[in-house]
């Protein structure tokens, strides 16, 4: 049996390498190797297409263009497909840790007893930040975003740790991921504390990485903090859910940085900045914000609906829409779910959940949205349940960054590991001035 499945696999592979495609150029025809992927996926490989043919591929927004070759996360946009590691992101939102996640993702495997033991220890160990960068926080304004606080950070730590960014020795890479795990909780928590002039508050052994992040965030030391269970469920069910999604903006940023050797503190701080923006990790703060003004001009769901549409105008519905699911997000399925349980378990009734859920199903109903098949994405849902278990809009898409790191650590190790990569730089198709002469100042008009 085994032999026979050595044989298939064999011919299967085999036949996968004859796979090809014939690009017909005006000067030559050049015949191009067809990569398959283990979920059948296709790509059209072009890497000799320059040094052969002297041509490039034109792709904005890399909308056609496989980076790499990954064996971290599989989506199918099509069908709504969220797998890490082959393992579908609805049975790991059911039954595993953030922590148990983080591992899978960069490991390729669910840790076993002793191996969560001992990432848990060493999470725990290396919670703290530097003393003297507790100093960095008074020299932001009391207003400053708190992803700007993260980034930089984030790519201060390198300063503190010079000798561990060697990538030669795999222990400095271990000690690494587990330091960026662990302080981005500390450093996130702290830039909130500092943002309501509260004391910082430390990590305790005693508690789980999501218990000690809602610890650090919200206790005082005037009164005991008691952390409730549901919370941290919630707060775990949306780090897993954030915690890869394949080769989106940030991680390619985390990539593109790590690709000319820049360690894994300043590749980590540019997929922070990339994910910031309002059309990527940004989105779950601008989602809140949109609810907020539909709420406060009369919760009119249809004609923020028809703005959307009206292309005279620039306002799009956040979180709706994905650069690949043409279908619904399933991190937004789980999320829509738990909005409503864990609002309900927490005995708080948000207004925006029911506005969210009325402009949803406006939306759904569209012929605009169903014909560009629109649909809600992970940040429509995220703020709310943020909401309920009391972080601020303004850390939303610090929680959001907290849940993809091991994403990223996972993608950036992936890549500094496969012998193909490269530096990523990309080319472009030259449109100014042919050449022309330098014009004294004295001669120009
Ligand atoms: N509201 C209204 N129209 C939209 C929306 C939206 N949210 N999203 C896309 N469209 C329209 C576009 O106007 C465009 O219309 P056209 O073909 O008539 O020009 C069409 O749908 C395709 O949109 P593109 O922007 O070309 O698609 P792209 O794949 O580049 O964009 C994106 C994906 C950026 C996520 C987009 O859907 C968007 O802006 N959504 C709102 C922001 C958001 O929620 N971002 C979070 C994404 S999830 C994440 O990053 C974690």
């Amino acid at each position: 049996m085994a032999k026979e499945q050595a044989i298939k696999k064999k011919t299967e592979k085999s036949s996968r390498q004859t796979l090809s495609a014939q690009l017909v150029l005006p000067e030559k025809t050049l015949e191009l190797p067809i990569i398959v992927g283990t979920e059948n996926e296709k790509a059209v490989d072009i890497s000799k297409l320059r040094s052969e043919t002297s041509y490039i591929t034109l792709d904005n927004g890399f909308m056609n263009t496989g980076a790499c070759r990954s064996a971290i996360t599989y989506i199918d946009g099509e069908k709504g497909i969220l797998r890490y590691r082959g393992i579908p992101i609805e049975q790991l939102a059911g039954n595993a840790t953030f922590v148990e996640v983080a591992y899978l993702l960069i490991y390729g495997k669910l840790p076993n007893k002793d191996e969560l033991a001992l990432a848990r220890k060493l999470l725990s160990r290396h919670a703290m930040i530097h003393e003297d960068m507790k100093r960095f926080f008074d020299g932001y304004p009391a207003a400053a975003h708190p992803m700007a606080i993260l980034s930089s950070m984030i790519c201060s730590l390198s300063s503190y740790y010079p000798e561990t960014l060697d990538l030669s020795h795999p222990e400095d890479v271990n000690l690494t991921i587990i330091r960026l795990i662990s302080k981005v909780r500390t450093i996130a928590a702290f830039s909130y504390k500092k943002s309501i002039g509260q004391p910082f508050v430390y990590q305790q052994d005693k508690l789980s990485y999501c218990a000690n992040f809602l610890n650090m965030m919200f206790s005082i030391p005037t009164r005991e903090y008691l952390i409730d269970q549901d919370v941290v469920d919630a707060l775990n069910l949306l780090l897993i859910l954030h915690a890869d999604h394949e080769q989106n903006c940030s991680t390619s940023t985390v990539r593109l940085a790590g690709s000319s050797q820049a360690n894994l503190y300043a590749s980590i701080s540019a997929g922070i900045c990339a994910l910031w923006g309002p059309l990527h990790g940004g989105a779950n703060e601008a989602v809140i914000r949109m609810l907020q003004q539909i709420s406060d001009e009369g919760g009119n769901c249809k004609k923020f609906v028809a703005l959307a549409k009206d292309k005279q105008s620039k306002f799009r519905l956040m979180g709706f829409g994905h650069r690949v699911y043409k279908n619904y997000d399933p991190r937004a399925a789980v999320l829509k779910k738990s909005a409503k349980k864990i609002l309900s378990k927490m005995g708080k009734n948000d207004p925006l959940l029911m506005l969210a859920q009325e402009l949803e199903e406006i939306a759904l109903k569209d012929s605009y949205f169903i014909e560009k098949k629109l649909y809600p994405n992970v940040d429509f849902y995220s703020g709310i349940i943020y909401r309920a278990i009391g972080i601020p809009s303004s850390m939303f898409t610090v929680m959001f960054a907290l849940g993809r790191l091991p994403g990223w650590i996972a993608q950036w190790k992936e890549m500094v590991g496969d012998p193909d990569s490269k530096l990523g730089r990309p080319r472009q198709i030259y449109i100014g001035e042919k050449e022309r002469p330098f014009v004294p100042l004295e001669k120009r008009r």
